[in-house]
């Protein structure tokens, strides 16, 4: 079974990540979406909040299955059978870091890493962003799934920072 992981933080998932998502599924017979547990930093989501917007957001795609991580992401692809890691590139900027831990994991455990160019309409995106936006009262109804917007009002009002 050709199997890929799409690792990443998503504290939220957005429009950027769902594409290359989707486009991954279509590529392997099982794509895993792993959330890493990052005990250093305090998200706006619990890593159990993502994991149930990206379930839901992922839903439609037969082969997608969800799931989070702590430690090296070459460890848990070891543990998933997979060989392949996918990566979108939103521009150049994104290539330096990547680059640097595609070679590290190949090197690590062989693990192969698949660059994907961001659809030209996310080249912006970033969950980091969104977040900001939403913080002040911004739309964000473009950028992220609708789940995903509906989730940022609730945790930016229960904070009382809107
Ligand atoms: O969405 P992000 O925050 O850009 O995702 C970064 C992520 C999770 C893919 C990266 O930090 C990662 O793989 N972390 C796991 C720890 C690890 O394996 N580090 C060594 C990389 S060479």
């Amino acid at each position: 079974m050709r199997r890929a992981v799409c690792p990443g933080s998503f504290d939220p998932v957005t429009n950027g990540h769902t594409d290359i998502i989707e486009r991954a599924s279509r590529m392997f017979d099982e794509v895993i979406v792993a959330v890493l547990i990052n005990e250093s930093k305090v998200g706006l989501f619990t890593v159990d909040e993502r994991m149930e917007m990206l379930r839901e957001v992922t839903k439609e795609y037969g082969n997608v299955r969800v799931d989070s991580f702590r430690g090296l992401l070459v460890d848990f692809c070891r543990a998933n059978d997979a060989r392949v890691v996918v990566k979108g590139l939103r521009a150049v900027s994104d290539f330096d870091y990547e680059l640097q831990m595609a070679q590290m994991n190949h090197g690590l455990a062989g693990v192969e890493t698949l660059f994907m160019p961001t659809n030209p309409r996310y080249s912006f995106l970033a969950s980091s962003l969104v977040k900001e936006i939403a913080k002040w009262g911004g739309d964000v109804t473009a950028h992220v799934p609708e789940v995903v917007a509906a989730r940022l009002a609730v945790r930016l009002r229960d904070h009382g920072s809107r």
